[in-house]
């Protein structure tokens, strides 16, 4: 059972002044990467947004020619605030459905219809707050059609690494300019990690990129890229309230492939 803190209403609140939420994929920082990893048309395909978060994802896949989205998150704030955004007469082509995915991705009882229903699966900073990750892997491939695409970004596993995370000020090269660190521990003790976050103590699950390989690889995918976002020089697509880091990377991306072949892993 996840957390759920976008329920909460003073979180929400903060939540929603960040870019991604007043702009959109424009204010997503790692979107310009993850748009080069997805198919290059998704005109008449059929589309998960996992922890879709306000749906900017799935009306950009509308907009893009997509048959049908289907948009899930366990945040009932997000949900409605995603409906506000699509309206029917412009996007009715969107379902959009509460679920937490640490339970289940596509219903209990699978309609066959749906099994196999998919071209295409996306997921913006969602599953790094999974308890239950590969299960929620084994639904998605199970969902997509043979040679269907996961495309996913998640908090770089440098960042949910440490117990208590936090950047220090640099000492050494870089202190001029006003660079801080960030201190890296604990990155092989994979598992919870709660930190302080716009007020909140909120809950994430740490794991290391080999675990995000390997779970996608144990479900049955086959890794096709795998790629890293973080601040260059004069970003503009830097978040407001980060330090000068110096460069560390932010988020992983990482795209997986249910290949033609693939046998129903299930
Ligand atoms: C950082 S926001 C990202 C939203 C959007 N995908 C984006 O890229 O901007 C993370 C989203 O994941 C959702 N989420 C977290 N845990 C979830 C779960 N167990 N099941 C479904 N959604 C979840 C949250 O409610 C939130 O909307």
């Amino acid at each position: 059972m996840s957390q759920n803190i976008y329920d909460s209403i003073p979180f929400f609140e903060s939540y929603s002044k960040y870019p991604r939420m007043e702009k959109g994929l424009a204010g997503a920082s790692e979107w310009p990467l993850l748009e080069t990893m997805l198919p290059p048309s998704l005109v008449s395909k059929t589309v998960l947004d996992l922890g879709c978060g306000d749906g900017w994802f799935s009306r950009w896949a509308l907009d893009q020619g997509a048959k049908a989205v289907c948009a899930m998150d366990v945040s009932k704030n997000m949900l409605s605030r995603a409906r506000a955004l699509s309206p029917p007469d412009q996007y009715s082509g969107i379902t959009f459905r509460q679920v937490d995915m640490d339970i289940e991705v596509l219903s209990e009882k699978l309609d066959p219809e749906e099994e196999a229903a998919y071209d295409v699966a996306f997921s913006g900073l969602a599953l790094h707050y999974l308890v239950n990750l590969e299960a929620a892997l084994r639904q998605v491939f199970r969902s997509l059609s043979p040679g269907g695409l996961f495309v996913f970004s998640v908090e770089h596993p440098i960042f949910t690494a440490p117990q208590r995370p936090g950047f220090n000020k640099k000492t050494g090269a870089g202190a001029a300019q006003g660079q801080q660190d960030w201190p890296l521990s604990s990155y092989f003790a994979e598992g919870e990690r709660e930190v302080n976050w716009l007020g909140a103590p909120v809950r994430k699950q740490h794991r290391t990129i080999s675990s995000y390989l390997k779970a996608l690889r144990t479900v049955g995918f086959e890794v096709v890229v795998v790629d890293e976002w973080g601040v260059s020089e004069d970003d503009s697509r830097k978040h407001p309230d980060w330090p000068n880091d110096g460069g560390i990377p932010r988020f992983l991306l990482i795209s997986a492939m249910k290949r033609v072949d693939a046998a129903d892993s299930l």
